[in-house]
């Protein structure tokens, strides 16, 4: 099995579980990372790459209006349930791969994907994708799981990261290798080095990244 077809099957399969687990297991912190990352969109019509279950057009929507893009259509079905319970008309869900997106180019003032990117299978397609659909000027922004540098810090947070919360998401989602995967992926994600530099190879400038919770998560911030 291709790693696409691979992923979108394991989001459908977690879909049910899926917000549940991310503010249980992040202890809550997931919201505030969302929020900064948002904070960090300039106004104007926002795309939300990999948005999944909604949180983060969701977020946007509070003053913005926003498109919810995400191959997976169990998770943008939860999505749209969410839009409607909310009563918030500002948000439009579209299917769409991140490497691929149907979108005209400069259709967005901004882009965001957050806890999506690791999951592409060519990063750098998608980090084009989302530099076309942004105007010139426009922000693109990515929030990603990252490697703590503190190293004391780091063995504490792994401990949890790769035996506790495999093993709490697997028993809850009941897909043990869905939450075996999260660090996984992470540990292989590209360094904030590594990422900056994929950044400025897919045509963003000015890129500044931002740890957060000791460098648990990162936020990217490039300009087109
Ligand atoms: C960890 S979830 C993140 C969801 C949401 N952005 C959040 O903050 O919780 C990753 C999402 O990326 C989506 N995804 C992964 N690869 C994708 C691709 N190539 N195109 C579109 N969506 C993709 C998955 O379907 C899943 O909904």
């Amino acid at each position: 099995m291709q790693k696409k077809e691979y992923i979108q099957k394991m989001f459908a399969s977690i879909s049910r579980r899926y917000d549940y687990l991310n503010h249980t297991l992040s202890l809550g912190r997931d919201r505030s990372w969302r929020r900064f990352a948002v904070a960090k969109l300039p106004e104007g019509l926002i795309l939300d790459v990999c948005s999944g279950t909604g949180d983060v057009a969701i977020e946007v929507s509070g003053r913005n209006h926003a498109v919810a893009s995400d191959f997976c259509r169990e998770m943008l079905q939860l999505c749209a349930r969410k839009i409607q319970q909310t009563g918030n008309g500002n948000i439009l869900c579209v299917q769409s791969d991140a490497e691929n997106l149907c979108f005209k180019d400069g259709s967005f003032s901004g882009a965001i994907a957050a806890f999506g990117i690791r999951n592409v299978a060519d990063i750098k397609k998608a980090l084009c994708e989302m530099r076309r659909v942004v105007k010139k000027g426009g922000r693109v922004i990515v929030l990603e799981f990252s490697q703590p540098e503190n190293r004391l810090f780091r063995r504490i947070y792994y401990l949890y990261f790769k035996k506790v919360l495999p093993l709490i998401g697997g028993v809850i989602s009941k897909k043990e290798g869905a939450y075996s995967y999260l660090p996984s992926s992470v540990m292989t994600f590209p360094e904030r080095g590594e990422f900056v530099k994929l950044m400025k190879e897919s045509g963003m400038e000015r890129i500044e990244f931002y740890d957060l919770t000791a460098g648990i998560v990162t936020v990217y911030v490039g300009i087109k």
